[in-house]
């Protein structure tokens, strides 16, 4: 008898197959066991008529408990009244391991505290199955595009001496001794200044891995520890930069509706909404935004940067991300150029996901010149010792370059339609929760 697993049962219709995984639930009729089977390639059912097995393997069957860990054989009939298309009838199963009475999660109702607390089984349900599924898949198609567009993984590190995007949330401790500042280190807010070096070796490049972030509010959108992919372009300038995001994000959207259909399905997302997710996104400066914003009712001023609410409110005007370009600089980070025609904007752009999602990705093209960023560093307020490495790129070789940072768990929320990022990420980490 072939071993197979759920997702290749339609190879096997009129066969006997042995399947190898769980019981997410089981119902009982007299003669007839209705087992639900999972494997975590996906779900089929199962039917036992008493008459078709052993006195033995009957009794096995009753002593079954939510999920239990099973191994079973069965016969594949196509039924098209079936959720997966397939049905088994059951002829074999072996118990593997009897699951303990009162698996904690259940149909009712639990609150988000109580599913983040027992997120270690939480993640077997379907939902979390499915939102998992969608997170790789658009990992892979992050590594595909970038590969076939001429980009290098290059990974930088997560222990450094300084900060990338501001002071507040760093996540610091103490280092080995060292002299001062050298028995500080930081947890990476993103790999963006290594990969600014990495560039300027390899052309283009990107990485991907968990960056760290005090953030002291709770939000749907916030995670403390989050992944990040970070691109950087040399010779790319602004608008091209945009451009690059704009790819890959329509590249991301389709492979996840082409290849997760089951997916999208399982978690009843709108395809219809994600089937608009085609270039060219519209592009507004953060001056058109403003003024659209007021429109709607904000209260944003000239020079600020867009809130959460203001997002969600702009975002829902639209059935495509959106570009905001050249926020005011005063706003933004040190490293940003400034808009040669404007010096108190930054050539800049964030990329806002539709349906209220929000900031999805944020980009610019870097200051190049070695004076200018001295002057930028020192009216950051930052001391320059520990950047010696970064404004050394600006003395050799300098050139024109851009990039930009996603955050897988921002994408993931929107692509599967969750209100949450907390349910994207295996196991989040919040202001107040660092277990399971
Ligand atoms: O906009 P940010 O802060 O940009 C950077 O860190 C740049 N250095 C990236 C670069 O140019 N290479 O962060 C990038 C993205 C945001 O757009 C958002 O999607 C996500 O990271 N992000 C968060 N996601 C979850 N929780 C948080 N606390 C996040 N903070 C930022
Ligand atoms: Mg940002």
């Amino acid at each position: 008898m072939t071993t197979t697993t759920v997702s290749k049962i339609s190879d096997h219709v009129g066969q006997d197959v042995e399947l190898k995984g769980w019981c997410y639930n089981f119902r009982s009729s007299g003669k007839i066991f209705f087992l639900q089977f999972r494997d975590g390639t996906g779900r089929v059912q199962v039917v036992y008529s008493k008459g078709d097995l052993s006195e033995e393997q009957w009794e096995a069957l009753q002593s079954i408990r939510l999920e239990s860990s099973v191994i079973l054989s069965g016969l594949v009939k196509e039924d098209s009244r079936a959720p997966s298309g397939f049905e088994l009838e059951g002829r074999g199963i072996t118990v593997v391991q009897v699951a303990e009475e009162g698996y904690p999660i259940g149909k009712k109702d639990h609150g988000p505290d109580f599913l983040l607390d027992n997120r270690h089984l939480w993640l077997r349900s379907e939902r979390q199955w499915a939102v998992q599924r969608v997170r790789d898949q658009i990992i892979r198609s992050t590594y595909d595009w970038f590969q076939e567009n001429g980009f290098v993984k290059f990974d930088t590190p997560v222990l450094t001496p300084t900060s990338c995007e501001g002071t507040t949330e760093l996540f610091e401790m103490d280092y080995f001794s060292g002299e001062g500042d050298e028995t500080k280190a930081y947890l990476a807010q993103s790999g963006q200044l290594y990969l600014e070096a990495g560039i300027m070796s390899l052309g283009r490049a990107f990485d991907f891995g968990p960056v760290f972030r005090a953030e002291k509010s709770k939000t749907r959108r916030h995670l403390t520890e989050f992944w990040m992919m970070d691109a950087e372009g040399a010779y790319v300038e602004h608008k091209e930069n945009m451009e690059i995001q704009e790819a890959l994000i329509c590249r991301i959207v389709k492979d996840v509706m082409e290849k997760r259909a089951h997916e999208l399905k399982v978690l009843e997302r709108d395809v219809e909404a994600l089937a608009k997710v085609q270039a060219p996104f519209p592009r507004l400066t953060h001056a058109e935004a403003v003024a659209k914003l007021r429109e709607l009712g904000s209260d944003i001023g000239d020079k600020d940067d867009l809130g959460a609410d203001d997002e969600t409110i702009l975002t829902k005007q639209y059935d495509k991300p959106i570009f905001i370009e050249k926020y005011p600089a005063e706003v933004k980070a040190f490293y940003m150029k400034r808009d040669p025609e404007n010096e108190g904007l930054a050539l800049n752009n964030d990329l806002l996901a539709p349906e209220g999602y929000g900031e999805i990705i944020g980009g610019s093209q870097r200051e190049d010149d070695y004076e200018t960023l001295m002057k930028r560093i020192a009216e950051h307020d930052l001391d320059p010792e520990p950047f010696q490495w970064y404004v050394d790129l600006r003395r050799y070789g300098s050139v024109p370059h851009s990039g930009f940072g996603y955050g897988l768990e921002r994408i993931v929320a929107w692509v599967c339609g969750l209100h949450h990022v907390r349910e994207t990420i295996p196991f989040p980490r919040l202001i107040n929760r660092i277990s399971p």
